[in-house]
C-alpha cells in the first residue's frame, strides 16, 4: 500500500464557543469514522484543545502556532511542551495569516527548531503574495523556504512538512492552482529542500498544498503531483463537506 496521506484541518480562530468547537469536532469524527489510509491533523484554536479528542489512530490533534522559548517570562505565548503535554503531535508555523501579522523566518526559524528537538512534526507554511510572468514568484518562495529554514538541523528533517499555500489561493472560493502548476512547484520546493539539506535529507520530508481546497479540487493536488498531503481552512469548518473531502483521498489511492 502506497504511504499515507495527510489532511491538516486549520480552524483559524473558529468556532466563537467550545460548545461550537466540541460539537464540529464530533460531527467531523462521524463523518470520517473508519479511514484507514488517510491522516487527519486538526488543528483547533489553543483554548480548544485540552477538551478535543479522539480515539482513532488516524486522527490527531495540531496547533496553529507556538512560541520558540522553553519556558519563563513570556506572557502570552505557549511553549512546545505545554502543547505536547494536551497531546498535540503537529504544529503549523509561519502561516500567511501570521507573517501577514509580523511573523519573520528567523522568528519562525527558531519555532521550527523547538518543535524539531522535542521530537513533534512542524508544518511549515510557505507561499508568494502574487505570481508574475517572469517568474520572479519563484525567488521570493526560494527566499521564504531559507529563511524560514535558517539554522535548523537536517537530523530531524523527518518531521518537517512544508505547505505550500499561495496567498492568492488562500480564503475557500478563490481560484486554486492547478494540478500542473501543483507538480511544478513540488519539483521546484524539492530542489529548494536539496540545496539546504541534500538529496536525501530532502526526500524524507513531505510537501503538502493549502489554499481553497475543497471535497471537488481535492485529488487535484494530491494525485500524482508528489505532494502527500492538503492543508484545508474554510472547508474544514463544515463538517459535511469536510466528511466529504476526506472521503475523495480514502477513495483515491
Ligand atoms: P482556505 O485556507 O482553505 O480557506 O483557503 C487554507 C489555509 O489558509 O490554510
Amino acid at each position: 500500500m502506497k504511504s499515507k496521506y495527510t489532511v491538516y484541518a486549520n480552524w483559524k480562530m473558529n468556532p466563537a464557543s467550545l460548545k461550537d468547537a466540541k460539537s464540529l469536532f464530533s460531527e467531523t469524527i462521524k463523518n470520517v469514522k473508519g479511514i484507514s489510509k488517510t491522516s487527519l491533523v486538526i488543528c483547533p484554536p489553543f483554548i480548544y484543545l485540552p477538551n478535543l479528542s479522539s480515539k482513532s489512530k488516524s486522527i490527531s490533534l495540531g496547533s496553529q502556532d507556538v512560541f520558540y522559548e522553553k519556558e519563563g517570562p513570556y506572557t502570552g505565548e505557549i511553549s512546545v511542551k505545554q502543547l505536547k503535554d494536551l497531546s498535540v503531535q503537529s504544529i503549523i508555523i509561519g502561516h500567511s495569516e501570521r507573517r501577514a501579522l509580523g511573523e519573520k523566518g528567523g522568528e519562525i526559524s527558531l519555532k521550527i527548531q523547538a518543535i524539531l528537538s522535542s521530537n513533534l512534526k512542524a508544518v511549515l507554511c510557505v507561499g508568494e503574495p502574487s505570481r508574475d510572468e517572469n517568474g520572479e514568484y519563484l525567488k521570493t518562495l526560494e527566499k521564504q523556504i531559507k529563511d524560514s529554514l535558517e539554522n535548523v538541523q537536517g537530523r530531524k528533517v523527518a518531521n518537517l512538512t512544508v505547505a505550500y499555500e499561495p496567498v492568492w489561493a488562500i480564503g475557500g472560493d478563490k481560484r486554486p492552482l492547478d494540478k500542473e502548476g501543483t507538480r511544478e512547484i513540488y519539483i521546484f520546493i524539492k530542489k529548494v529542500l536539496s540545496d539546504i539539506f541534500g538529496a536525501v535529507k530532502a526526500s524524507k520530508i513531505n510537501i503538502i498544498y493549502g489554499g481553497s481546497v475543497n471535497s471537488k479540487n481535492v485529488l487535484d493536488f494530491i494525485k500524482e503531483t508528489g505532494m502527500t498531503g492538503v492543508l484545508v481552512g474554510s472547508s474544514s469548518l463544515d463538517s459535511k463537506e469536510f466528511g466529504e473531502l476526506i472521503k475523495k483521498v480514502e477513495k483515491g489511492f
